[in-house]
């Protein structure tokens, strides 16, 4: 008999039955390896690095595309000179000492918090925005803190000082971190958030500072304070600075800022606004459950879901009654089937003026199902290489949810449901019918054919 992999002797003189069990798990340990070694390359150099893993439980994270910060130091050879000449324009300078940037001070410029929950269409939303050639865009910068405090790990800024875990709080790096963009006074962004590779490339406006990052040579500051303080990676941060600075509007999207700091962001920033992102929660429960992210359970994950969107809209709704032009609710159902018509809505409340071919691609990426140019929208989290109108996603929990969540969700939503103007369904009873009841409903049919 020939085995090429695993023990041979071993096989031979046991039983057949242990032989087949070491030709069947060969392949599975070849596949471990595999995969150990594939993690392995994705190492967390800098703490501020995110995990593969990590990322996978976040579900929102195309491994394959995934370039580790590893890189950086890799392709060191082919260095990409740091644009001089942006350090002589005046108010946009880093203070060489104190290596701090002095903070934005344009108050013609407008700050938007997209705030919204996971799988709510958030991703199609924000890159619909970032069509506008006025905005600076941030895709989800409080990620890489939120990791950073799940792996306990310390918070770091670039001015060098650092927060070790258990000294600094969450929401207040998030809010600050949301400060710091929206304003573009990078010292109060947390450290680690310039380092989020997976994430910052689906902003069109990283580009630049992505080549710039990885063309930089750090030589040996492997530790991370040297590669912060280091001058190539500040030239890349002046760039980005400069870049936000001159933006119209900046917008972050996030789906981890609570009412609460919103409204605190809201109060501290005199021209921010709020767009609020509702999806009807039936369809987030079936994408997340489709997503495998309720690892809490389908009941508690449906409840949380639903208590944040309550306690979001009551802040935000409380806010609008004194600031109606700073506070806005849209709905991805109007996205998804009337994208047009939605999309300028958004960019009239953002001020940002809609153009001809940005209609062109908003339809193109939504029911046009070309989306090209779109990043994000080909990611396996979200639509992946098919393509389907975005009218597809409206209705396709009615299938895909089981009766069960539907009617929990119709029952702990129940409030928001109502209040979004959302239409109650009546789930079909879980269990298959018995053949009679099967008949009876065949026959009722039958008659009403007939009436
Ligand atoms: C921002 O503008 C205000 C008023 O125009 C001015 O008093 C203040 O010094 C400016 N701050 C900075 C950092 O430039
Ligand atoms: C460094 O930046 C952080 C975050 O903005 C700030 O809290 C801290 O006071 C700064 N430290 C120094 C020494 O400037
Ligand atoms: C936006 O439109 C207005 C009015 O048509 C125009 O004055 C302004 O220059 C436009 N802005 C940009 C950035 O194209
Ligand atoms: C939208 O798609 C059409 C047809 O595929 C294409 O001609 C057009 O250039 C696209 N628009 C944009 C803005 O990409
Ligand atoms: C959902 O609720 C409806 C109305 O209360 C009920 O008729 C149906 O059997 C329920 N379905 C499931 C799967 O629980």
């Amino acid at each position: 008999m020939v085995i090429s992999v695993g023990d041979e002797s071993l096989c031979k003189i046991s039983s057949i039955k242990r032989c087949f069990i070491i030709l069947l798990a060969s392949p599975l340990i070849v596949g471990v390896l595999f995969f150990m070694l594939k993690t392995q390359i994705q190492v967390d150099v800098f703490h501020g690095v995110v995990k593969n893993e990590d990322i996978r439980n976040d579900q929102s994270y195309d491994v394959e595309r995934t370039t580790s910060i590893i890189e950086i130091s890799s392709t060191s050879q082919e260095i990409l000179p740091p644009e001089r000449g942006l350090s002589d324009e005046g108010s946009n300078v880093v203070d060489e000492e104190k290596k701090v940037i002095t903070p934005a001070n344009n108050t013609e410029t407008t700050a938007v918090i997209l705030l919204t929950y996971m799988r709510s269409g958030s991703s199609l939303t924000g890159d619909i925005l970032q069509k506008s050639p006025d905005t600076f865009y941030i895709f989800e910068p409080l990620r890489s803190a939120d990791f950073a405090n799940r792996e306990k790990k310390t918070v770091r800024y670039i001015n060098g000082s650092y927060l070790l875990h258990g000294q600094y709080d969450l929401q207040h790096v998030y809010e600050e971190t949301l400060y710091g963009w929206l304003t573009c006074d990078l010292s109060r962004v947390h450290a680690q958030s310039f380092f989020d590779i997976g994430f910052l490339p689906y902003a069109h406006n990283f580009h630049d500072y992505l080549r710039c990052i990885r063309g930089a040579k750090y030589g040996n500051l492997m530790t991370r304070n040297a590669l912060y303080e280091s001058k190539q990676f500040m030239d890349c941060l002046k760039e980005l600075e400069q870049t936000c600075k001159s933006s119209k509007v900046k917008i972050v999207k996030t789906i981890r800022t609570h009412g609460a700091i919103a409204q605190s962001i809201f109060k501290s920033i005199p021209n921010s606004k709020i767009l609020h992102l509702i999806r009807d929660p039936r369809a987030t429960m079936e994408s997340k459950r489709h997503r495998n992210v309720c690892h809490e359970g389908m009941t508690l994950c449906i409840a949380e879901h639903c208590d944040r969107v309550r306690k979001d809209s009551l802040v935000l709704q409380n806010l609008k009654s004194s600031e109606p032009n700073r506070i806005s609710t849209v709905f991805y159902e109007d996205i998804a089937s009337n994208p047009i018509v939605t999309a300028k809505d958004m960019y009239s409340f953002i001020g940002t003026n809609f153009t001809e071919k940005i209609a062109s691609y908003v339809y193109n990426i939504t029911l046009g199902m070309d989306t090209t140019g779109c990043k994000v929208c080909v990611q396996r989290w979200q639509n992946g290489k098919k393509a389907k109108s975005s009218e597809t996603h409206i209705a396709a929990w009615k299938s895909g949810l089981p009766g069960t969540y539907i009617n929990q969700t119709q029952v702990l939503c129940k409030d928001i449901i109502k209040n979004y103007g959302y239409e109650f369904y009546m789930a079909p009873p879980a269990l298959k019918p018995s053949k009679s009841q099967q008949m009876l409903g065949r026959r009722k049919k039958a008659i009403r054919r007939r009436v």
